[in-house]
């Protein structure tokens, strides 16, 4: 897979593609990672990417041409183009899964008071990571490069995100590692036992009392199988003994 970023701050996107897994995925050629930076693609010599806007009113836009030429110097049939502002569906880890499957994926990121209103038609979908205003795209582009490129084959143990919160719509059952006991912390007896069945039990159920407590609104809607009525059943039971 390719990912492009288009910014005017490609130098914000260094320390990603020289980090950890992100840096092995690109030297396994797992993924290509690239940054455009629009700057270079102004006509006027001050090579100004935004003007005021029309109509009057505080801050600058972001100017058409720059922002088209530059995709259209890296777009093909096979893109994806993503514009990232708040105004866009909520970015989830079904979204991920979805753009990880995309040949070249295409990320533009905005800046100032936001875009030209006619920017939106060259764009395939607009995504926002969440109901906040930050400064650019930038930080945006880049939880999506993140959450997209753990996902690609080869890049982290498959069984790793089979896993992880929300890839079965429920968050992750808690994690232990040696010591058994910290501070008189013990890890749970189950953990210790060696019992395959028990334990994959065990985690379902604290898969379903974690999302349950924390994120509720993951459950709504969701279609439980036999086992998880019944855990569900012994939580709650728990709970009024608790009471
Ligand atoms: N640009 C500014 N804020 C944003 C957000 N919340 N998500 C995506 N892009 C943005």
């Amino acid at each position: 897979m390719k990912i492009s970023v288009i910014t005017i701050f490609p130098e914000f996107f260094d320390s990603f593609q020289m980090t950890s897994i992100i840096k092995r995925a690109i030297e396994n050629n797992r993924v290509e990672f690239e940054t455009i930076d629009f700057r270079n693609f102004t006509l006027d010599k001050h090579r100004h990417v935004d003007d005021t806007p029309y109509g009057g009113g505080q801050g600058m836009v972001l100017a058409c041409q720059p922002i088209i030429d530059a995709l259209r110097s890296i777009q093909t049939e096979k893109s994806h183009v993503v514009m990232l502002t708040p105004q866009g569906s909520s970015f989830v880890q079904k979204k991920a899964v979805e753009l990880s499957q995309y040949e070249h994926l295409i990320l533009l990121c905005g800046h100032y008071e936001g875009f030209d209103e006619r920017i939106r038609s060259y764009v395939d979908e607009e995504i926002s990571i969440g109901d906040y205003v930050l400064t650019g795209g930038e930080p945006a582009a880049l939880v999506i490069s993140d959450a997209v490129i753990r996902l690609l084959d080869g890049v982290i143990l498959e069984d790793s995100h089979e896993d992880d919160s929300f890839s079965d719509g429920l968050l992750e059952y808690p994690q232990y590692t040696k010591p058994a006991d910290f501070e008189g912390k013990k890890v749970p007896e189950v953990l210790l036992s060696g019992h395959h069945a028990n334990i994959r039990q065990w985690r379902l159920k604290e898969s379903l009392r974690k999302t349950q407590q924390r994120r509720p609104d993951l459950l709504k809607g969701r279609m439980f199988t036999k086992e998880e009525e019944k855990l569900l059943a012994e939580i709650a039971e728990e709970q009024q003994k608790e009471h």
